[in-house]
């Protein structure tokens, strides 16, 4: 597959380096794309990188994975390019405040995954990979043995599978918890956010979670 990442940080780098692994073309990029260099080299062959124009053009499926407040600029960039693509989306609504705590940028009544469809139309969007800070990924990725969890949502069905492989190479067990108005569960606060689960754990604590909104 052909990979194409929006945002060379700790999530872009870490999955980039776990698909590549997995035998996928990454194309990684940035603002400021010279300094993915090191990265895409160190990688080798099937490693590439650039600005995010180019890393949409690039990828069949896409991996969104800049800072909330760049969202608006960064959707408004590649909205027309992509179109028609898939475009996993690993943001978290989150802005860090003066004191380092961090705030939830969206209203509480808002599903961050329905937030990044209406921002891109024609894209194919899915929620992954958001709810697990990438020391725990690191700590618990097993490609053999996967035991640790990692939820995903999107409209199509034929979307969640190919999400759920990109999962499965990363290491990590795929949670399938249906469409984007169901990723509620991923977004900061639910109870599966940032807690290191096994798939089991995880689906107890969604059904708990989906029982208590409904109340
Ligand atoms: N870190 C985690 O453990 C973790 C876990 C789950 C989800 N997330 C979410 O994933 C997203 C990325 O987190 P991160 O930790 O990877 O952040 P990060 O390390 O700060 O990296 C963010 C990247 O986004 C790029 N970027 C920012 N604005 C951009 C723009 N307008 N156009 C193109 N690229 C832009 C930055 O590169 P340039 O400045 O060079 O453009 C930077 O490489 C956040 O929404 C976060 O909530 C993070």
């Amino acid at each position: 597959m052909k990979i194409g990442i929006i945002g060379g940080g700790s999530i872009g780098r870490l999955y980039g380096r776990l698909w590549h692994q997995a035998g996928h073309e990454i194309f990684i990029s940035s603002r400021n794309p010279g300094k993915l260099r090191p990265f895409a080299e160190g990688l080798g062959d099937r490693a590439y990188f650039g600005d995010p124009d180019q890393a949409v053009a690039f990828g069949d499926v896409i991996l969104l994975a800049v800072n909330y407040p760049s969202v608006d600029d960064v959707t408004t960039a590649i909205r027309d390019r992509a179109a028609g693509k898939l475009v996993i989306d690993a943001t978290n609504p989150l802005t860090f405040k003066p004191d380092g705590s961090l705030e939830r940028t969206i209203p509480e009544n808002e599903v961050a995954g329905l937030v990044m469809q209406s921002k891109l139309p024609g894209a194919r969007v899915a929620k992954s990979f958001t709810s697990l800070w990438t020391g725990h990924v690191e700590q618990h990725s097993d490609v053999d043995t996967p035991s640790v969890a990692m939820p995903l949502a999107a409209d199509v069905e034929a979307d969640r599978k190919i999400v759920g492989t990109l999962v499965r190479e990363a290491g990590l067990v795929p949670v399938d918890i249906g469409d984007l108005e169901a990723s509620a569960a991923l977004d900061p606060q639910s109870p599966i956010w940032n807690v290191v689960l096994s798939a089991d754990e995880m689906r107890a604590r969604i059904d708990t979670f989906r029982t208590r909104k409904a109340a």
